[in-house]
């Protein structure tokens, strides 16, 4: 018998062999989408029976994936996290969540007058409390609600709530690293004499007044976050925009000082730039509201309306789905397909050594009422061995991630959305799976 290279070890054989599992069962999947037949459904499902990917039937069998005929030539762009992949469910909603808005509504600039928040759309207001309640995530009671134009104006309107501005420095501002990568550039894009970025909240020894940013699940790595740094002086902003069922088990109702949330990463409508904080101090409240004042005078009533029937939306789909006949729920729906894609991943960075992917826990989830996994709306994948510079890694070839070092953590680590279309996920799997041989 011919003498294998020596390159060739039983060990590649088999790592080229579950490679290509991978490849034919994305295949698979792919051309049943594309064909849309049941048989070609039930040719998949007995390929995903026998392998180690056991995904459920409804897979991405309605996908909005089109041509993956690009081979290994396009650029497969996964550095934002722009939740493109909620439209499916959205468009199967048909005109459940549109709505007419006569050229004469919402001429003023108020929404209400005798509210501290005097831009928040009492419909939006409503629909807020309601979806809280349904999933149980914050508390509301005795909280005011400030909406903004994304939570991106809120997290600006909460450092300048939350900080002095008599003192004679600015306060630092600090969060836990792997931090959101946004935060230090808002934080200091305007020189604000009022705050200052000061960076990873576990070396962050200043005396004196602070303000930590808690992101929970936290962007870039999924996990579950506390406050870190713990002093006296400190003033704590949770960023909870991922705090949802589909990404990980709604254990608890939040119950802080100051809460953000956000309709681009619980139900996918980033562009409709809606989001809202629960605030307990009823003076800081009012600061937030003067900063968005000053800012763009208010927050589009349109948007609001249209997040309001979004919400209510969701919150109908969450009650309906327990009634007879009823619809799966939004995140009923949202949870399954996240728990698709990390099982696609898992599964393509298992068949090889290249990359490693962070564990979580499962826990029990109040609102799904079952042991539910974490599965983050960004995969924080490490490039092993020698490979330094994972960003740069996979660039050459041709998949745009965002770098560890944006995050203030170390370049063998990338942030990869998981909230992209179908077909840019697929692809990127695709091509994962082929540059582990
Ligand atoms: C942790 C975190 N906070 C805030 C935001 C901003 O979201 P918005 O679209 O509501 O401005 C994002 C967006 O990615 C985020 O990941």
């Amino acid at each position: 018998m011919a003498k294998l290279p020596a390159m060739l070890s039983l060990r590649h054989l088999l790592m080229l062999s579950l490679a290509v599992n991978v490849s034919l069962i994305l295949r698979m999947v792919y051309e049943g989408e594309r064909e849309g037949t049941n048989k070609n459904m039930e040719g998949y499902n007995r390929i995903i029976q026998k392998s180690r990917l056991v995904i459920p039937s409804t897979s991405f069998a309605n996908s909005t994936r089109k041509d993956r005929s690009g081979g290994m030539d396009n650029v497969i762009n996964l550095d934002q996290g722009d939740p493109t992949m909620y439209g499916r469910f959205w468009r199967q909603m048909g005109d459940r969540t549109t709505i007419i808005i006569p050229g004469w509504q919402s001429i003023s600039y108020f929404s209400d007058p005798t509210s501290i928040c005097w831009f928040l759309e009492p419909e939006f207001a409503k629909e807020v409390v309601r979806l809280h309640n349904v999933v149980g995530n914050a508390v509301t009671e005795g909280r005011h609600i400030v909406v903004g134009t994304g939570s991106s104006q809120l997290i600006l309107a909460a450092l300048y709530a939350l900080s002095n501005h008599d003192a004679p420095q600015p306060i630092s501002v600090v969060s836990a690293i792997p931090y959101y990568s946004s935060y230090p550039s808002m934080a200091d894009y305007q020189k604000s004499g009022l705050y200052k970025w000061a960076g990873d909240a576990y070396t962050f020894d200043k005396d004196g007044p602070y303000i930590e940013m808690v992101t929970s699940p936290n962007n870039p790595d999924g996990h579950t976050r506390q406050s870190v740094v713990n002093r006296n002086q400190g003033l704590l902003v949770h960023d909870l925009a991922y705090y949802w069922p589909q990404y990980t088990p709604i254990s608890f109702a939040s119950d802080y000082d100051l809460t953000l949330f956000t309709v681009s990463k619980s139900t996918g409508h980033a562009g409709m730039r809606i989001g809202w904080a629960l605030v307990k101090d009823r003076e800081i409240a009012k600061k937030m509201t003067k900063f968005i004042e000053l800012n763009t005078i208010g927050v589009s009533k349109d948007s609001q309306l249209r997040a309001a029937k979004v919400l209510k939306t969701v919150s109908d789909s969450c009650e309906e789905e327990n009634s007879q006949g009823g619809q799966e729920s939004f995140f009923k729906y949202s949870y399954k397909m996240m728990e698709q894609r990390w099982k696609l991943l898992r599964a393509a960075v298992d068949s090889g050594d290249l990359f490693s992917l962070p564990e979580f826990s499962s826990g029990f989830c109040n609102f799904l009422n079952q042991e539910s996994k974490t599965q983050p709306a960004f995969a924080w994948l490490k490039c092993e061995g020698d490979i330094e510079d994972c960003e740069s890694f996979l660039r050459g070839h041709k998949i745009l991630t965002r770098s560890g070092k944006q995050f203030g953590a170390s370049p063998k680590y990338v942030r990869i959305s998981m909230l992209d279309t179908d077909d840019n996920f697929m692809q990127f799997i695709d091509r994962l799976s082929i540059i582990q041989n």
